[in-house]
């Protein structure tokens, strides 16, 4: 790692022929991609130099964990999160939306429950219904576009029958990292119904408040080290969602022995090359890491700007982590704004996506460019919609 070293973010390469599912669903249309949670920038040149390594050797066998991945994740949580694990506590799947399936499998019987909250990222409420469980959800709070949780709402939406609380933390879409407090809270919850928890942390290095600490569940108490499961992977942080490495950490024993059991059969071993840059992001990535977050910064700000300006009847939820603006529509009454915009050249998330239709989810992970041009689209369509 160069502490002095400059990486560019600028003007990042046409991903237009590389398969990207970002880029393809406009395919041959002006349509700028700002949807899914999948950034437009080149991976550490570390990363890349590690995978040219591994590409170099030229054999591409069956590959188990390798030493390195797994000294890398120790260590990366033990100096990034302060959080000692044992490295058979991990288990590797192939992205985090194969563990979140499989922890449904593992943890609730067929027709027992999974609890979560809306918004959410889709994968938490399609998960337990794919593996034919039953999924129950309450919303969370909206406090002025604060989000919290609504306790009264869960307890509502709790069944004898369930079983686990699937908690995303820093949470996608709605950018809040949970305090120390909430954290408490929804443990205290979690014991009162006796649920396991499930800890999606996946967005835990994309804090962008700078003084707001992400709290893992690891780090919690001996419950949680006892009756939790926590999700990771480096994939979000370095851009290498196409290289499907990722993690779940599970300190208990017997909740390991069932995830693992529910697991086998489903995934062959991971790629090789997963590895690779899972070792290599994780030691050589934070000073590139640290850049990132200065150009989210700066790209978020403008979208602030441009919302609180020129698109006065939206309001933005203050983001304390990830790249993924969340704008609440409902004030400008209109419920196609996700088609206007997508007409006027800007393809977003939909909120009835996550659970909650009046939203739309604003991925600014991409050049300072990019982000600009998609925003002047925004404020032409939100002109010509007369609102
Ligand atoms: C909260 C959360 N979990 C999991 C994932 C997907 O992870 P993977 O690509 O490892 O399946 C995402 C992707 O956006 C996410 O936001």
């Amino acid at each position: 790692m160069n502490e002095k070293q400059q990486y560019h973010f600028t003007d990042p390469p046409p991903r237009a022929g590389t398969g990207s599912i970002k880029w393809d669903r406009y395919r041959d249309r002006d349509v700028l991609p700002m949807w899914v949670a999948d950034m437009d920038f080149t991976s550490p040149p570390e990363v890349i130099e590690a995978l040219h390594e591994r590409v170099g050797h030229g054999i591409f066998g069956y590959t188990s964990p390798t030493d390195a991945a797994v000294r890398a994740v120790v260590d990366y949580m033990r100096t990034s999160h302060g959080i000692d694990i044992e490295p058979d506590w991990l288990l590797w799947t192939p992205g985090l939306v194969p563990a979140l399936n499989t922890a449904a499998r593992a943890y609730c019987e067929p027709g027992q429950s999974v609890l979560t909250t809306v918004p959410i990222y889709p994968p938490f409420l399609s998960a337990p219904r794919y593996q034919g469980r039953v999924l129950n959800f309450a919303p969370l709070a909206n406090e002025q576009g604060r989000y919290r949780y609504d306790w009264s709402a869960l307890e509502r939406a709790i069944t004898p029958q369930t079983r686990i609380f699937y908690m995303c933390n820093p949470h996608n879409p709605v950018g809040r990292v949970w305090t120390r407090e909430e954290l408490s809270k929804v443990i205290e919850f979690c014991k009162a119904h006796q649920l396991l928890l499930l800890s999606d942390e996946i967005h835990c290095d994309l804090i962008l408040e700078q003084d707001i600490t992400h709290h893992s569940i690891l780090g919690a108490d001996s419950w949680a080290h006892e009756n939790s499961i926590t999700l990771l992977s480096p994939s979000k942080t370095y851009n290498l969602c196409g290289l499907a490495c990722s993690y779940v950490i599970i300190p208990d024993r017997s909740l390991r022995r069932n995830f693992h059991r529910a697991m086998r059969g489903l995934f062959n071993e991971l790629n090789c090359l997963g590895y690779a840059a899972c070792a290599a992001a994780y030691r050589g990535g934070e000073t590139w890491r640290g850049q990132l977050l200065d150009v989210l910064r700066q790209n978020y700000k403008l979208v602030q700007e441009a919302i609180a300006n020129d698109m006065p009847r939206f309001q933005l939820t203050p983001l304390e982590a990830t790249y993924l603006a969340w704008i609440d529509t409902r004030g400008a009454a209109n419920d196609r704004w996700s088609q206007i915009f997508e007409e006027h050249g800007v393809g977003l998330s939909n909120g009835s996506e996550f659970g909650t239709p009046g939203f739309l989810r604003f991925n600014f992970g991409t050049s300072t460019a990019q982000v600009r041009e998609a925003l002047d689209r925004m404020r032409q369509a939100y002109q010509s919609a007369g609102v």
